[in-house]
């Protein structure tokens, strides 16, 4: 809904996430000339600075955090000449009166946006304030960060409070996953190319895998991450979108409704995974001291500096129950100090239906489409070829690689951060690579299952050394139903 955007109020300005990326992607827009002509920024936060000193701060992140390749003088000045601050405190309401001169005026000329990035317990006390301050209504939106809550009961409550100051179609759930390039390109893959489709189910896929490995641990977030885990912080969004992704019918159209409603879909065919399934369909971790890269790395108590029993590694068996992936494993895992940082889908077709090689002892291997989203974008299609030579049994097979690199294919374009894309749709009001609500309550439903099964059967995470590719039981999880990971 709406138009243009004349106000961007960031909430939580002088924050970490604005630091590293808002601030810089803001930055990025307004180099390529995206940013609405007449868009104010308005930043907020509880620190009393004045307007020149949060410009200061800004100047300073954007010295830090944009290559000095990619900046330049007049577009960080341009940007800077838009910003205004405003002291003003989430958790006392009664602070945010302040904003509503600035809000006003600029509405007068255009949309408002208000991006959230807090604390999630003051979605609703916020939403409601500006709503009371009649800084709500027509007109205006609001982006709001992961996690949307908790587990179910908590994300109902979050979204029921921002549901009374905004309409749903007003309410954009950030999911920075969705506003990566290799996290669009699959879209464009799987819906811009008429050769996948037909292979894309059930009869001809055998297993799909999607990781999502990071190398770094809990990098100071140890209190938010010690409530969450790999399942809140990862599996429940990041994991569940990319599997949504993969997996959702082609939409009639690339726009909000179309997309999210096949999503949906996917998100309510998952099968449950509970008290029942939990031990043999799923691995928690947590881990130890070990070594990546060759660097000693301390475990995960270690740095929180107590013990804990949250599990920064989640692998699981799920299933789609729906015609077209009846009976297909989609292998979903996740974990912190794994050996390379790594987003990647797998799908593995199924074999040939019968070798004609079987005899000379050539190993005919199932073809595989890996789709890799980080830290490269590339899209490799794995086929069996002939390995050159002469062999007196017959044909030597090798597998290879139809390897297609997209930083390479696409050298001239500068690589751009997630929230680039996110902002820009923002301040145009199109939602399709935002989290409707009932996508995120569908995915907490199935995560709650899981935990709730992990809690009720007594399992604690297992560990494992950092640097390896988590506990032993998830080789054993995927192993036990005949296939291995990729790795
Ligand atoms: C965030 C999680 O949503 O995503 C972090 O809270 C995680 O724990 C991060 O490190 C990973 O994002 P990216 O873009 O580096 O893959």
């Amino acid at each position: 809904p709406g138009s243009s955007a004349s106000l961007l109020t960031i909430f939580g300005a002088t924050g970490d996430l604005a630091r590293r990326m808002l601030l810089p992607s803001l930055y990025g827009l307004e180099s390529d000339g995206l940013l609405p002509p007449r868009l104010r920024i308005l930043g907020t936060a509880r620190s009393e600075l004045d307007a020149e000193g949060f410009r200061a701060l800004v100047a300073r992140t954007l010295a830090e955090r944009v290559p000095a390749g990619e900046r330049n003088d007049a577009a960080v000045r341009a940007l800077l000449a838009r910003i205004d601050y405003c002291a003003a405190s989430v958790d006392d309401p009664a602070t945010l009166a302040p904003l509503a001169a600035s809000v006003r005026e600029a509405a007068k000329q255009g949309d408002i946006v208000y991006h959230l990035s807090t604390a999630p317990r003051f979605y609703a006390p916020v939403c409601s304030a500006l709503q009371s301050l009649g800084l709500g209504g027509a007109g205006t939106r609001v982006l709001l960060e992961k996690p949307i809550g908790h587990d179910l009961a908590s994300a109902i409550r979050i979204n029921d409070g921002v549901a009374r100051a905004f309409d749903e179609d007003r309410v954009f759930r950030v999911d920075h996953y969705l506003g990566k390039e290799g996290v669009q390109n699959l879209l464009a893959l799987r819906f811009g190319n008429a050769l996948f489709e037909p292979l894309w189910n059930a009869r001809h896929v055998e297993q799909v895998q999607i990781t999502v490995a990071e190398t770094v641990g809990v990098e100071g977030r140890g209190d938010y991450y010690d409530e969450s885990g790999a399942t809140r912080d990862m599996l429940q969004n990041h994991l569940l979108q990319l599997l949504c992704l993969t997996a959702m019918e082609p939409p009639s159209q690339f726009d909000p409704s179309a997309v999210r409603n096949e999503k949906l879909k996917v998100l309510r065919s998952l099968r449950p995974i509970g008290r029942a399934e939990v031990a043999a369909e799923s691995v928690a971790g947590q881990y130890a001291a070990g070594a990546i890269d060759g660097v000693a790395v301390p475990g995960y108590a270690e740095e929180l500096g107590r013990e804990s029993r949250t599990e920064t590694f989640v692998a699981l068996r799920a299933h789609i129950d729906n015609w077209r992936w009846s009976g297909v494993p989609f292998y979903l895992r996740t974990g912190k100090r794994m050996p390379r940082r790594c987003t990647e889908i797998y799908l593995q077709f199924r074999a040939v239906p019968h070798s004609i090689f079987a005899h000379t002892g050539a190993e005919v291997q199932p073809n595989a489409l890996v789709i890799r989203l980080q830290p490269e974008e590339r899209i490799q299609l794995m086929l069996m070829s002939k390995t050159p030579g002469l062999d007196r049994a017959g044909l030597r097979l090798s597998q290879v690689a139809l390897d297609l690199d997209l930083h390479k294919e696409f050298a001239s374009y500068r690589r751009r951060f997630a929230y680039e894309r996110l902002y820009l749709d923002a301040l145009e009001g199109n939602g399709t690579l935002f989290v409707r609500r009932d996508e995120t309550e569908a995915a907490w439903q199935w995560v709650d299952a899981v935990l709730a099964g992990w809690a009720q059967a007594g399992m604690t995470p297992k560990r494992y050394p950092a640097g390896t590719w988590g506990p032993s039981g998830a080789v054993a999880l995927i192993e036990r139903h005949g296939h291995s990971w990729r790795e």
